[in-house]
């Protein structure tokens, strides 16, 4: 819209803003006429959308459907509110998709867009990562199912109705046609991204492309996949790649995935299967890894289940002879033991310990990392305590049986010692339970008034030692970035009491929100947003003013479906807060309607604008 209409709604929101509360006063002195009352209330909600189209000014990008539009607020004989909703009705209604090329496309004023390269042309780029980490180098007890998932991926499905292989393993040794699916699924710490990483690396060679998506949610499925087009254009086109919304960049990735059959896609820790709904349809020639906690509901997807179970005693065992005497081939894992090798005494108080930790891997690396580096410690001293911390139960984690105890109790014994060589290590392990599991950049973390960028390394890299967190550079600014199981996560704020556990929330959100660049409207402000999305969503209060930074960015980069989501939610929290005709709730409302009307639910943005 132009600026004269701005100016017009501004004044026509300021008009109607006094009108409306002049009727509702007038309504509900006279012994509360709902008719009247309903008037000024819808009156006010459409001055507030005014008042909000004005305030905002043009946005950077319109509306797919304009919610104004929706309501029909603009044309002066549509007159009184009943005629609005009629006219709002869904035969009135234009369908996103036919509504979509009315308005220009989302572009932020200040910027230089173009369109992408022609996705086709575009070649993998010499050298590109792909993975967020190296896999593990010890890794064990996992050969049957790495042998049943290759197997899997490269068998051609025999579903009626897919298109048969068109030729065998080409450039990328993948049928060209056909997509294979499997999906990992197992308890939190049982291995499943670390099997997918070791089968990604491992099979590097036979893929054109190997490319790793965080799929806790739709949105970061979408800011992975966007993160692929970024990639591959990073030679060709960055300043467009850079400028793309979200959508653009998403379905740019799944058009050259389309032409350059060959990749393996790993979707880590998908959370609901429907989430890979979108793109699971889209996709042919390659082959899709999937890695979940839930066990239900991959083969109506086409994909194959495979379970994983805890490591086999033997391997379990051989895990923790590997890290603690190989690491350290001077200390014996138990008393009198020989430096190299365990003796059958020490073999047992080893086989013991695997079995204390419940085979679970992530228990099984920290356990042996904390005996490792802690002088005097051994097997045997380490399993008295255990014993003597049996751990607490806790809703917080997620479901995952006796993984979470072990985890609980592992982390006590750690969390003891590390407290005693550096008391900042346990706060900042506090704080990064606060923020999304993966890849939180480090430079949010020197936001902290009372600790240096030297002490923040220093007792990140003590966490590290003690495998609590994982360290590994962050492709986008050539920093560091810092990852933590979501298990300890869970249990290192379980841990906490109650009026702690507050504190480090409101510190995690200070030092997320001093990070957030202060324009979201600017291209150049996008990465950083895009990189600390998920982190923001963690924890950020849905009221506070840096979480309507965020989506800002989310509208000004076009990604309006978790736009909507998120001002859903800070619609309900400011409800919750003020009640119902508060400015705020309703202002919030009034952006939730649009959001909606934005991600294609027309219908969705007309109920909220009129409820
Ligand atoms: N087979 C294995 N051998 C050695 N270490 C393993 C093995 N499987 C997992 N790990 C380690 O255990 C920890 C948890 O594994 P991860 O893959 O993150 O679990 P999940 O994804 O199932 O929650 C990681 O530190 C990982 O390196
Ligand atoms: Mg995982």
């Amino acid at each position: 819209m132009r600026t004269w209409v701005f100016r017009v709604l501004a004044g026509a929101g300021v008009a109607g803003v006094i009108a409306a509360v002049v009727v509702m006063w007038v309504s509900w002195k006279g012994d509360v006429d709902p008719a009247g009352a309903t008037i000024g209330l819808a009156s006010l909600i459409v001055a507030a959308v005014s008042l909000w189209q004005s305030r905002t000014g043009p946005r950077p990008s319109s509306p797919a459907v304009d919610p104004a539009d929706v309501l029909a607020v603009d044309p002066p004989e549509q007159g009184d509110r009943s005629q609005v909703s009629d006219s709002a009705g869904s035969a009135g209604l234009p369908s996103p998709a036919a509504a979509a090329p009315a308005y220009p496309p989302a572009v932020p004023a200040t910027t230089d867009r173009r369109a992408l390269p022609n996705a086709a042309t575009l070649t993998v780029p010499a050298g590109l990562p792909g993975l967020p980490r190296p896999p593990a180098a010890v890794f064990l007890g996992r050969r049957q199912v790495l042998t049943r998932l290759r197997k899997t991926l490269t068998t051609t499905p025999k579903t009626p109705g897919k298109p048969p292989a068109a030729r065998p393993a080409g450039s990328a040794g993948v049928e060209p046609v056909v997509i294979t699916q499997a999906a990992v699924y197992g308890l939190g710490g049982i291995g499943k991204s670390e099997l997918a990483l070791q089968y990604a690396a491992g099979h590097r060679d036979a893929y054109r492309l190997v490319w790793w998506i965080e799929a806790d949610s739709p949105a970061q499925i979408q800011t992975s996949l966007a993160g692929l087009t970024r990639a591959i254009c990073a030679g060709a086109d960055s300043v467009a790649a850079a400028a793309a919304t979200v959508e653009e960049a998403t379905d740019w990735a799944l058009a050259w995935l389309a032409a350059h059959p060959g990749w393996l896609l790993v979707f880590d820790n998908v959370e609901d299967s429907g989430d890979l709904h979108p793109y699971l349809g889209r996709l042919t020639g390659g082959h899709v890894l999937i890695t979940t906690r839930r066990d239900t509901g991959w083969r109506d997807l086409g994909c194959t289940p495979i379970s994983l179970e805890v490591l086999d005693p033997e391997p379990a065992q051989r895990l923790l002879t590997r890290m603690i005497i190989q690491a350290h081939p001077t200390r014996p894992p138990g008393r009198g033991a020989p430096a190299h090798k365990a003796g059958p005494a020490e073999s047992a108080e080893l086989a013991g310990l695997a079995e204390d930790l419940g085979f679970l891997p992530l228990a099984l690396t920290q356990a042996a990392a904390f005996i490792a580096r802690t002088p005097g410690m051994n097997v045997t001293t380490y399993r008295a305590l255990l014993r003597d911390n049996p751990g607490k139960a806790h809703a917080a984690a997620p479901p995952g049986g006796d993984g979470e105890r072990v985890i609980a109790q592992v982390w006590t014994i750690t969390r003891t010692r590390i407290a005693a060589q550096n008391p900042l290590a346990p706060r900042l392990l506090a704080l990064l339970a606060c923020y999304a599991p993966d890849q939180l950049p480090i430079t949010v973390l020197h936001h902290l008034p009372d600790a240096d960028e030297l002490q923040i390394g220093q007792a990140l890299g003590l966490l590290a030692s003690y495998s609590m967190i994982t360290i590994s550079p962050d492709s986008g600014t050539g920093s560091d970035a810092v990852s933590v199981h979501r298990l300890i996560q869970a249990v290192t704020l379980n841990d906490l009491p109650g009026h702690e556990r507050q504190t480090v929330h409101t510190r995690a959100a200070d030092l997320l929100t001093a990070e957030l660049p202060e324009d979201p409207d600017v291209i150049g402000s996008w990465p950083a947003y895009r990189r600390l999305l998920a982190h923001a969503r963690a924890a950020l209060p849905p009221r506070s003013p840096a979480m309507s930074q965020v989506i800002d960015y989310l509208y000004a980069s076009g990604d309006y479906a978790t736009a909507k989501t998120l001002q859903h939610q800070r619609y309900q929290a400011q409800l919750d807060h003020h009640g119902p005709e508060h400015p705020d709730t309703l202002f919030a409302q009034a952006d939730l309607a649009s959001y909606t009307g934005m991600a294609g639910d027309v219908a969705g943005a007309r109920d909220q604008f009129a409820a």
